[in-house]
């Protein structure tokens, strides 16, 4: 998660797409009913709830306390738990984890895996999706030339976007057969017009921001606009270098 707990209604309104995007691994879940499923990085709840109109018993469990305190106020009926994705057990086990765009912010990703294995049952699956190798490297590389130029200092994003070998490597030590594994482009149009990118920057990368001068900050964010504008504006809108590594895993 972004340096600080998320601005939830931000998320939700202008972020939808996160979510929107999700049904399509949704559909790969295939969730069936009476089944036990966690919805690891549950966010605002919106997935876990259509896992849950599927018949399923569904746990959400989120890192972040204010996107925790809004799932619980939006579906009372569903159980949402608040734990940290590399530190987590459940008394019992699960016929499926589902995650959808949060293991990129798991630097600790093994550690992640470890709990994702010991949380499934024998035979139960994996189905995740979230940024990999190369996700947004433009709008990375624009912000950090920019910083570079204008406050001097060097800065790295504080994600994890692996490879498919990188990432089926670690799935495998820990158990976790790949049935699947898929490196894809998927161009993300952001709202808001020619605010869109900045807004996005606002949202998700404050940590790169977190020792520019204030002064220095909207300077920056022009720059990082600039120097991304002939690869990622078109007529009136941006439309951010998303690219989603899928995995599908059995637990043997
Ligand atoms: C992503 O879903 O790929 C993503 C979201 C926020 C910041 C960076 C990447």
């Amino acid at each position: 998660m972004p340096t600080g707990d998320w601005n939830t209604s931000l998320y939700d309104q202008k972020h939808a797409f996160v979510f929107e995007y999700g049904k399509s691994l949704l559909s790969l879940l295939d969730p069936q009913s009476g089944e036990s499923i966690l919805d690891l990085g549950c966010g605002t709840g919106h997935l876990t709830q259509a896992i849950a109109a599927a018949g399923a018993h569904v746990v959400g469990l989120d890192s972040s306390p204010a996107m925790i305190e809004v799932a619980r106020t939006t579906y009372p009926e569903l159980e949402f738990i608040l734990a940290d994705a590399t530190n987590f057990s459940f008394p019992a086990t699960f016929d499926a984890v589902f995650s959808n765009a949060t293991l990129h912010w798991v630097i600790e990703a093994e550690k992640a895996i470890y709990c994702i294995a010991a949380s499934l049952k024998s035979g139960g699956r994996l189905v995740a999706e979230f940024g990999g190798k190369g996700n947004v490297a433009t709008i990375i590389t624009a912000i950090q030339q920019s910083i570079r130029e204008l406050a001097h200092i060097e800065v790295s994003p504080g994600w994890f976007y692996p490879s498919i070998g990188e990432y089926t490597l670690l799935l495998e030590k820990h158990g976790l057969a790949v049935q699947s594994a898929l490196l894809f482009d998927r161009p993300t149009t952001l709202e808001e017009g020619e605010n869109g990118l900045r807004n996005w920057i606002q949202m998700f990368c404050a940590s790169m921001f977190r020792d520019v001068p204030d002064t220095l900050k909207d300077q920056v964010l022009h720059s990082t606009e600039e120097k991304a504008r002939d690869r990622l504006f078109k007529v009136d809108h941006w439309i951010a270098d998303y690219r989603r590594l899928r995995v599908v895993a059995i637990k043997e």
